[in-house]
């Protein structure tokens, strides 16, 4: 199959109603969308990502206004945060009505809503009568795409059309809650911090860590995940550790090379969001390099710097 990059909208939303998968931008990172609607078109997600079935997909909408064709019983502190942060980083889980497909849900009753700030991606989505299905439009468990031409790089060939929006704005997939008796849940840390959430609903709970819990691959210990060595912690002593090794190293704003390593700094002036925007593509770039080893630090546990953490965690493979 032959695979376009191109910016042209029209051409995305007619594949799209085709029943064709479409990679999109969003402001988090590219998404492999196709109708949600349509359970033969989001099959053809699953082949491309080569996704088990058991990953539920996020269903993509176009406003506020929306939300209540695809939920049920949506709980009033989740409309308060739809009001607040949608369009934005966030995906809520809500009961679903039964218009989508068990398919997209992998036979939850709930599913995952969001609606993506990035211009493009609304503009798709107003343009279409129906709601886009998309995970990340990398293959399963490996680096989400922040770029078009990331997408190229691993889905060339198996898909037939790839919207470019340019560079995602935000770079760490979106955060994910679900209202619990009156309770608000975080079961993936993302691009909308915990300290945003908590400043409009209290206290929320963290639910990161059920890597065996197969309803949610996201939070899998290994995900996100570079073909070569990753190691974190100090990298100062980490490279004395591998001075025999050709080694890719990931600092936050500043590092000594004492060796003759690549460095990439995700942020020089110490921006969290600089950082988070940057983290795939150092990532990916490293693991396309000659090094051997990619060394990385943790950032600052505070802020988008959470949702950095987690990734480089489940990275490790
Ligand atoms: O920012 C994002 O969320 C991006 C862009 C494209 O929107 N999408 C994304 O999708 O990261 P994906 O499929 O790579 O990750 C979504 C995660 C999956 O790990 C899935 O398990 C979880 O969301 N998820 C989706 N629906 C769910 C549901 N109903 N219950 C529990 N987890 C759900
Ligand atoms: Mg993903």
């Amino acid at each position: 199959m032959q695979t376009i990059i191109s910016n042209n909208l029209a051409e995305a939303a007619q594949l799209l109603t085709d029943g064709e998968v479409v990679a999109i931008p969003t402001e988090t990172v590219y998404g492999l969308a196709a109708n949600a609607l349509d359970e033969k078109a989001v099959l053809k997600i699953f082949e491309a990502k080569q996704r088990p079935f058991f990953d539920p997909l996020i269903v993509h909408i176009d406003s506020v206004a929306s939300i209540d064709k695809y939920a049920l019983q949506v709980p009033a502190m989740a409309r308060l945060l739809a009001e607040k942060f949608m369009p934005g980083p966030i995906t809520l889980l809500l009961k679903k009505q039964n218009i989508i497909p068990d398919l997209v849900t992998s036979g939850l009753d709930t599913v995952g809503l969001r609606i993506p700030a990035h211009p493009v991606a609304q503009q798709l989505l107003r343009q279409l009568p129906f709601p886009l299905a998309a995970p990340s439009a990398n293959p399963f468990g490996y680096i989400s795409p922040t770029t078009a031409q990331h997408v190229w790089e691993q889905l060339q060939g198996s898909i037939p059309f790839i919207l470019d929006g340019g560079d995602c704005s935000v770079g760490v997939e979106s955060t994910i809650v679900e209202v619990v008796e009156n309770k608000v849940i975080v079961h993936r840390l993302g691009g909308l911090s915990i300290e945003a959430i908590q400043e409009v609903c209290g206290n929320v709970e963290l639910q990161l860590n059920q890597s065996s819990n197969p309803s949610a691959p996201g939070k899998l210990a290994s995900h996100y995940a570079p073909k070569k060595p990753l190691v974190i912690g100090d990298i100062k002593l980490l490279a004395e550790k591998f001075s025999h090794n050709k080694k890719g190293v990931i600092a936050f704003k500043e590092y000594q090379n004492k060796f003759q390593d690549e460095v990439m700094l995700l942020s020089a002036n110490g921006s969290l969001h600089e950082a988070a925007s940057n983290l795939f593509k150092a990532l990916r770039h490293f693991d396309k390099s000659d090094c051997e080893i990619i060394l990385a630090e943790y950032l600052p546990d505070e802020g988008l710097g959470r949702a950095i953490n987690d990734r480089l965690r489940r990275a490790v493979a």
